[in-house]
């Protein structure tokens, strides 16, 4: 195996009990991290001069819909003349990812993952939801799994225009004959709980029999208004609830109180002109925070995890050290993954150089490429 330190870095997030370092090296053995350090660094057969800058972890990024087809500039460009987001507006990307060939939908997916990696992101869970029929959630999944191995099923997306005033019988395929096909191709289950998609009792029979399928639960909750899908993804044990845009005080003890990860997806706020979540008060209650991109055609067209990090401070109030902790450790942790966000002995090698001398330079300079490269596994990606 070829052996590569990155030495000379100015300042090194290790995210462990060793914090942020300065003058560090990392050495990576093939696919994982074998040496954290600082001062001068161990002989290897690779050396990359970071020249001072700064190091961190891979993004994590635990919450994006990277298979589809189409866009949705037009109903971007009204919600900016102030039309308002509606859950339905996902039907139009159902139409055109169903109407899309294989390789295309494969080619698409493939070029947003190489956008992604180019900002930083290492980890990355993809959901389907853009089938919305058995064959052609599965063919969404079969994509995805070819990406990443946080592959999740999201066949309660919204309630397709065939099944149009009968929610209760697409929840019915989406339990059976969907979950059958779709599981094999995923390790998670995942369901929209809001008005205009799924109530709490149609979320709660999807988790449960994915649950029962064997898949990891993860939620989209309280995105458009209040609602019942925090208190249901804590009280099913769910690794994430992710939007958490309308919090109450219940919501916010009840995230505090569990292992179910509040996901901040603030790209979607922006993006749709809702207010943004009050991250502070969720991470003052002792909640564990994730921050991830949404990335999707229809709330949230970004793959920059940069400008993620950036809302977070700037409008959820978060400090630039918090936020970056959610966008890496908090995102493996609400992927339940203890090899990625964070940097030492054990860990992937997955790993940015940043064309700054400090992370606070992700918000300092708010769109200025800064992700010099990505390590992925060890590799330059
Ligand atoms: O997470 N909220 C549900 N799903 C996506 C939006 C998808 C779309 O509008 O196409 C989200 O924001």
């Amino acid at each position: 195996m070829t052996t590569t330190v990155v030495e000379h870095i100015g300042l090194l997030v290790t995210n462990t009990e060793l914090g942020e370092l300065t003058d560090a090296h990392v050495v990576f053995d093939g696919e994982s991290v074998i040496a954290i350090g600082t001062g001068d660094a161990p002989a290897a057969d690779e050396r990359i001069d970071a020249a001072g800058c700064c190091v961190i972890p891979g993004f994590v990024d635990s919450h994006t819909h990277l298979v589809f087809a189409g866009d949705r500039a037009a109903e971007f460009a009204a919600r900016m003349a102030g039309a308002p987001y509606a859950a339905g507006g996902i039907a139009t990307s159902i139409e055109a990812t169903r109407a899309a060939g294989d390789d295309e939908l494969t080619a698409l997916a493939a070029a947003r993952l190489a956008e992604a990696r180019h900002a930083g992101i290492t980890t990355v869970e993809i959901k389907s939801g853009y089938g919305a029929t058995t064959e052609h959630e599965a063919r969404q999944l079969r994509v995805a799994e070819a990406l990443t191995p946080e592959t999740t099923f999201l066949g309660a997306h919204v309630v397709p225009p065939e099944f149009a005033g009968r929610a209760d019988d697409y929840v019915a395929l989406v339990t059976g004959e969907m979950l059958a096909a779709c599981a094999p191709h995923a390790r998670w289950i995942d369901a929209f709980c809001e008005v205009g998609a799924f109530d709490a009792d149609q979320c709660r029979a999807v988790l449960a029999a994915g649950g029962a399928a064997g898949l990891g639960m993860r939620l989209h909750a309280n995105q458009l208004g209040p609602g019942p899908g925090v208190q249901l993804a804590v009280e099913l044990g769910c690794a994430s609830a992710d939007h958490c845009t309308y919090l109450t005080d219940d919501d916010v003890a009840a995230l505090a109180s569990s292992a179910t990860v509040a996901t901040f997806l603030p790209a979607t706020d922006f993006s749709t002109r809702q207010p943004y979540p009050d991250a502070r008060r969720v991470v003052d209650a002792g909640a564990t925070v994730a921050l991830a991109t949404n990335c999707n055609p229809g709330s949230s067209y970004t793959t920059s995890m940069s400008f993620v990090i950036a809302l977070a401070v700037r409008d959820l109030h978060m400090t630039a050290a918090e936020a970056l902790t959610a966008a890496t450790l908090g995102g493996a942790q609400a992927l339940r993954r203890d090899d990625v966000g964070w940097l030492g002995p054990g860990s992937r090698a997955d790993l940015v150089l940043l064309d700054a001398a400090s992370y606070t330079h992700l918000v300092y300079r708010p769109g200025v490429p800064l992700i010099r490269r990505t390590f992925v596994g060890g590799r330059m990606s």
